[in-house]
């Protein structure tokens, strides 16, 4: 990767560089290959959908899915989670979502409101507050309940949700839950990204470090009928106008972008390797030594993860003596540190931390953010006191 001479903290954004492997598989199958998988019978298409079966393969064994089978390749999390809310929900039904929820959640939902679903939100709370939110969470099920839709980290601070003890909860109570785990992916271990969850929901370009325009949807369950987002073909059943979308197929209607998801195979290769689990590890160590010191300055307003236990490396400042557009512009331009400023899509963590309208400066580290990375951002910080300013 050029060195462009920044300091990249936007990685829940999308990570910066990609995994090793990952551009030389993607422009090896434009070189090699270049044909579309499942869709042709000649001997490049079975090439190119080797790869596919490869892709299946490896992000089964990653995620724990039931099978390669259940694993749908799509355009991103967004698109994975539209076609669950989509599919699922209809007139009459009650949906629950936390305030962690991404607009990637919030948008197809406000849509379907239109149409008679009901939308709850429950607040996830911080500080003492988070701890009981498993709890108020599942109480609130009713008998109109036919969806649990559940952020597994906040985009906004690090904040990691009981998604195992909400899911297994809501599996006794019979109700399906779809894990967005947009943020949580490439950080948290297999065992605590819960395969168990009827719907799971990913991008592979954020902490999974894969290409751009793809993610995953994994079904969870046998006999689940769901509807793709965009009708069209699926290589299946040519003659019929209106066929069962079946899983995985029926889901990734249109040409897929397979040059993408050769890259993929190599980020999930990585994933699985020590050395990826040790830089995680690591840079999770350097987070929490920001978030200590961090603390200590005054003129910042620090929002981070609501729980020590589990979280990814993901928080949020306020100036107290500027507004977020110049704080971020500052850094950017002064000490060459480039963050996000917003709202970052999640509207409802914002009204509940108090930062609304105007949001935050979001820092997130990447699995190669280094200790002198970390000292980097933070003497920064520190130089940027209102005596100073
Ligand atoms: C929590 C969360 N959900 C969903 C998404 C959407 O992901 P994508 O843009 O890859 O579709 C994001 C992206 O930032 C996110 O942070």
């Amino acid at each position: 990767l050029i060195d462009t001479g920044f300091h990249y903290f936007d990685h829940a954004t999308t990570s910066r560089p990609k995994a090793p492997g990952v551009i030389d598989a993607t422009m090896a199958f434009y070189q090699n290959i270049c044909a579309s998988p499942s869709r042709t019978g000649h001997q490049l298409g079975t090439s190119a959908n080797k790869i596919l079966i490869q892709a299946r393969e490896i992000a089964c064994e990653y995620f724990g899915a039931r099978s390669p089978n259940h694993i749908v390749f799509t355009g991103g999390a967004t698109e994975s989670l539209n076609i669950v809310i989509r599919s699922v929900l209809k007139k009459g039904h009650e949906v629950v979502i936390s305030s962690l929820a991404h607009n990637a959640v919030i948008r197809p939902l406000a849509r379907l409101e239109e149409s008679g679903i009901t939308v709850r939100v429950i607040s996830v709370g911080i500080g003492a507050n988070f701890s009981n939110f498993a709890e108020r969470f599942v109480e609130c099920f009713n008998t109109r309940t036919t969806l649990a839709v559940l952020t597994q980290a906040s985009n906004v601070d690090g904040t990691v949700l009981p998604i195992a003890e909400i899911t297994a909860r809501a599996k006794e109570m019979g109700i399906p839950v779809l894990v967005d785990a947009a943020q949580s992916s490439g950080w948290l271990s297999r065992e605590d990204l819960c395969g168990e969850a009827d719907y799971f929901a990913t991008s592979l370009h954020k902490g999974l470090r894969g290409p751009f325009g793809l993610g995953i949807l994994i079904v969870g369950r046998d006999n689940i009928i769901l509807d793709p987002v965009i009708d069209g073909g699926s290589g299946l059943e040519s003659s019929n106008s209106r066929p069962q979308s079946v899983i995985p197929n029926g889901l990734e209607t249109g040409t897929m972008n397979a040059a993408a998801i050769a890259g993929a195979v190599s980020a999930f290769e990585h994933a699985i390797s020590k050395e990826a689990q040790e830089a995680a590890q690591e840079s999770i160590f350097n987070f929490q030594q920001i978030m200590d010191r961090l603390v200590t300055l005054d003129h910042i307003r620090v929002f981070g993860p609501s729980s020590q236990d589990k979280m990814v490396p993901i928080v949020s400042l306020q100036h107290k003596h500027m507004d977020t557009k110049t704080f971020s512009q500052i850094l950017e331009k002064k000490y060459g540190i480039l963050t996000r400023v917003g709202l970052h899509c999640a509207p409802l963590r914002h009204q509940e931390l108090g930062t609304s309208p105007e949001g935050t400066v979001r820092i997130s580290f990447g699995h190669h953010t280094t200790a002198k990375d970390t000292s980097i951002v933070f003497n920064a910080l520190q130089n940027l006191n209102k005596e100073v300013l």
